[in-house]
């Protein structure tokens, strides 16, 4: 990402700060009315706890933009995490367009052009990572019954 992007992303993180409990509220209401069958992934999930561990998460991805090497393993071992989930590729693209929706809400006049560029900068190299390291090969995840490890790979 561009400096100038990074500096955008942290500046306007910083005004959803103070309203993030209220903003991952919104995030992950409009989540599951984009694509309701998300919500079957969340049953069992404490969302309280759940809304804390998104802000926390994409707070440190945000502190770490300018550090890709330190970001990338701890995406990936997120990607693959969440593969465990039952998270699958489309979901990726619902959730980068709640949130940019979110933030859209939150920031208001501060949701500029420039804004949307940088959150759609990070959001694609945040979701990037991820997605690779859960569609990876080598990644831990069960063999479907008959699928050779060739075929998986
Ligand atoms: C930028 C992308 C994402 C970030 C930063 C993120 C962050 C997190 C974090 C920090 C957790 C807590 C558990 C853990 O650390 O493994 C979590 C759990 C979870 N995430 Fe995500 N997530 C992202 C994308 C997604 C997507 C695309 C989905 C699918 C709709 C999703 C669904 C879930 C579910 C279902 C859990 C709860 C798992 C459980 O406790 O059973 N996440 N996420």
């Amino acid at each position: 990402m561009k400096a100038e992007q990074i500096l955008v992303v942290r500046q306007t993180w910083a005004q959803v700060m103070p309203i993030g409990d209220a903003a991952a509220t919104l995030f992950y209401q409009r989540l599951f009315e984009i694509d309701p069958s998300i919500h079957a992934l969340f049953h069992k999930v404490d969302m309280p706890a759940q809304r804390r561990r998104l802000l926390d998460a994409v707070g440190f991805v945000v502190e770490r933009l300018d550090s890709p090497e330190t970001l990338a393993p701890v995406l990936a071992d997120l990607g693959r995490r969440h593969d465990g989930y039952g998270v699958k590729r489309v979901h990726y693209e619902t959730v980068g367009e709640a949130l940019l929706w979110t933030l859209e809400q939150g920031l208001g006049d501060a949701w500029t052009p420039t804004a949307r560029a940088a959150w759609h900068a990070a959001y694609s190299m945040i979701s990037g990572i991820m997605q690779r390291a859960a569609e990876a090969p080598d990644a831990p995840r069960a063999r479907r019954v008959g699928e050779t490890a060739a075929a998986s790979a």
